[in-house]
């Protein structure tokens, strides 16, 4: 199954870092949703989405991404993010403009990433060194799981 990771990075490189170890587990290409263009997943078959969540939301950049898709027939997605809290609350919003366009959704992933936005500057941020070994161990083990049965 060729698979491609778009991806948007823009506070610490938290979510680069979670991507860069799901591609290597799934044999991925790993694309900036910035530089990327809306065709590319035409020539993929299950496509990541991750990003830091800013402001409640994912990148503007990715946003953009999925907003620029086409409709698809016979391709899957999974949705990934990390951010303050950590949690998968802001992908439901992703997932149905995903699923809109004609995507199965296969999977989600979410873990905290260190964050020195507005008041948690001043404490030098919250939670410091993450991602962590044990994120990027469970990101691991979720994109394993994906090529154990997609790929
Ligand atoms: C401008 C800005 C807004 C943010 N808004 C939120 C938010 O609404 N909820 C949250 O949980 N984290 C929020 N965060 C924390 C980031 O989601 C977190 O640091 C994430 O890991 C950044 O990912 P990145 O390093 O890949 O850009 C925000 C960070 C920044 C810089």
């Amino acid at each position: 199954m060729k698979t491609l990771i778009v991806y948007a990075s823009v506070h610490h490189q938290n979510t680069q870092e979670v991507a860069k170890v799901m591609a290597e587990e799934l044999g991925a290409d790993l694309v900036l949703a910035a530089k990327a263009h809306p065709d590319t997943v035409m020539t993929y078959d299950l496509i990541g989405f991750g990003s830091g969540i800013y402001y409640l939301k994912f990148h503007k950049t990715l946003l953009q991404f999925i907003a620029g898709l086409s409709t698809v027939a016979g391709k899957q997605a999974f949705v990934f993010s990390t951010s303050g809290g950590g949690g998968t609350e802001r992908h439901a919003a992703v997932k149905e403009q995903l699923v809109n366009r004609g995507f199965a959704i296969v999977g989600d992933f979410a873990c905290k990433g260190w964050d020195t936005w507005g008041p948690f500057k001043l404490v030098g941020g919250t939670n410091k060194g993450q991602p962590n070994e044990e994120d990027l161990k469970a990101a691991r083990m979720f994109a394993r799981g994906l090529k154990e049965k997609y790929a």
